[in-house]
């Protein structure tokens, strides 16, 4: 499969998206795309509005203005649970596992929870499945609170798979994350769009780790679009070293060529 060639549909699309909080405004019309097997990075500084994008994307917040697509549906006035059912996973900035359960149960509790009814036997089957996927195998005994931020970004990334997801919305998976398990969780990402055609969208500030794994990436800056680059060209794009990376974006390795 190639990876978000131009072959593939828009899974996932936002046009003129708006969000006001009040009296700020933190969205002034972002519009982008992203193809089913392509990863798009959404990079930008801290507080340009990288989440609340994601979070009007899913669906966890309503927009104020624009149109939210999936799959080519408008699925702007869906809640959250109508998004996910239609093949939309997130995982949001925030830690978010059920943190005195083991990993097992996490991941049993998740499998209940989206396929209903199912036996024993199913649900452990399914469990071992996700956890050798995510590389958690040797640690489902474990509490999901003892889990290091790389186990625990992982679990989260299971759940998000516990639904085959037709796209993956993912915010900031690597941070507190070593550069291996970075890199591990990463090839993840990548194989998930390049092998099973999942649309992938993560914003991360590992910026180098984010651009060796997407194939596009945008510059969010005070809400908007401000820039969009190949992988290669993005940390030389001026908006980019001017607004966000600095004189460190020339220390970036250009990321390697994708298979
Ligand atoms: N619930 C809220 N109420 C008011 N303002 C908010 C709320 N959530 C976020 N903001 C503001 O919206 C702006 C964008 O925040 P957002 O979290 O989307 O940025 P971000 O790009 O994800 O930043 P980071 O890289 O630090 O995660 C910030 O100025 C933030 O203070
Ligand atoms: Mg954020």
């Amino acid at each position: 499969m190639t990876a978000g060639g131009a072959e593939q549909p828009v899974a996932i699309r936002g046009a003129d998206v708006r969000v006001q909080r009040g009296e700020k405004t933190i969205l002034r019309g972002v519009t982008l795309s992203a193809r089913s097997g392509e990863v798009l990075g959404v990079l930008g500084p801290s507080g340009a509005g990288k989440s609340t994008l994601f979070q009007s994307l899913v669906g966890e917040i309503a927009v104020s203005g624009g149109r939210i697509e999936l799959l080519g549906e408008d699925v702007t006035e869906l809640p959250l649970w109508a998004r996910a059912r239609r093949g939309l996973s997130y995982v949001p900035q925030t830690p978010s596992v059920l943190w005195d359960l083991t990993v097992r149960d996490n991941l049993a509790t998740y499998h209940r929870v989206v396929h209903g009814r199912a036996t024993a036997s199913a649900v452990s089957v399914a469990v071992a499945r996700l956890a050798e996927r995510v590389a958690l195998d040797d640690r489902l005994d474990v509490r999901a609170g003892e889990l290091s931020g790389g186990e625990r970004r992982r679990l989260e990334l299971a759940r998000a798979l516990t639904r085959p997801p037709r796209v993956l919305v993912c915010d900031e998976p690597f941070a507190g994350v070593d550069p291996q398990q970075a890199s591990r969780l990463g090839d993840m990402l990548r194989a998930l769009a390049r092998d099973d055609g999942v649309c992938v969208v993560l914003a991360d500030h590992h910026v180098e780790e984010a651009l060796r794994v997407c194939t596009r990436a945008v510059l969010l800056l005070d809400g908007e679009v401000a820039a969009e680059a190949e992988p290669s060209a993005f940390r030389e794009h001026p908006l980019v070293v001017g607004r966000y990376l600095g004189s460190w974006a020339r220390t970036i390795p250009p990321p390697p060529p994708q298979p």
